[in-house]
């Protein structure tokens, strides 16, 4: 089984995939990672993240650097975002992407196009989707508990930025499948928004053995 999470930065795709796949036992890739890594890569080679050809130079990295703690600062997020317009970069980490989807057994992946691009046959797929303000207080208190200077004004108009670029840029565009289940996390805690997502992605497979029984 293939579970598809879409949506934009902060909205809880990350925990509730992270969830998914241990409610399900299947294996989980952030693929926001893969970006992040491109980013971090570029940043240590000098290169411009709005130049083509260094962001593609930058997506020869090594796996190991995705375990690499440094890949979620909000500096390596802003840059992943930079370099996730160049359609070059989206091809390098396609095939990477797609294996580790179509793996025996199935997988979790969470991103920006897993529905639309990466898994289009998913078996199940959620958009999950919140207001910038309640995202921006999510970023806030995650920033202020690691320690880490933050202004929420700050944060808010990085997040309005990141959506802008995520939904407008030509290459994979930031949207709902067609046939993607809409989970919007705003006034959710995370353990309800982990249980509606279970729930949607239940009802979506039963669906679907309704209509194949094979
Ligand atoms: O944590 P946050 O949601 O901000 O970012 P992320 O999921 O780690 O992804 C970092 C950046 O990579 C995002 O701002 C996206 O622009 C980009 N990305 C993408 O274009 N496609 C994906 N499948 C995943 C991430």
């Amino acid at each position: 089984m293939i579970i598809a999470v879409d949506g934009p930065t902060a909205s809880g795709k990350g925990t509730i995939s992270r969830q998914l796949a241990q409610h399900y036992r299947l294996p989980f890739l952030d693929t926001g990672l893969l970006y992040r890594a491109v980013g971090w890569t570029l940043r240590a080679q000098g290169g411009n993240a709005d130049d083509a050809s260094d962001a593609l130079a930058a997506c020869r990295f090594h796996s190991d650097l995705l375990a690499d703690p440094g890949l979620r600062s909000e500096e390596v997020g802003g840059l992943a975002s930079r370099v996730s317009v160049h359609p070059a970069v989206r091809n390098a980490l396609d095939k990477r992407q797609k294996d580790f989807a179509n793996q025996p057994g199935g997988a979790v992946l969470d991103g920006r196009d897993i529905g639309t691009v990466i898994a289009p046959d998913a078996d199940a797929k959620l958009f999950v989707i919140a207001k910038p303000e309640a995202r921006a207080l999510r970023r806030f208190s995650e920033m202020k508990s690691r320690g880490e200077p933050a202004v929420y004004e700050d944060i808010l108009a990085d997040i309005l930025r990141r959506d802008e670029r995520d939904q407008n840029r030509a290459a994979a565009p930031l949207k709902p499948a067609e046939d993607a289940d809409l989970l919007d996390t705003s006034d959710l805690t995370i353990r309800i928004a982990v249980q509606q997502a279970i729930a949607l992605v239940d009802a979506r497979i039963s669906r679907r053995v309704d209509i194949d029984p094979t």
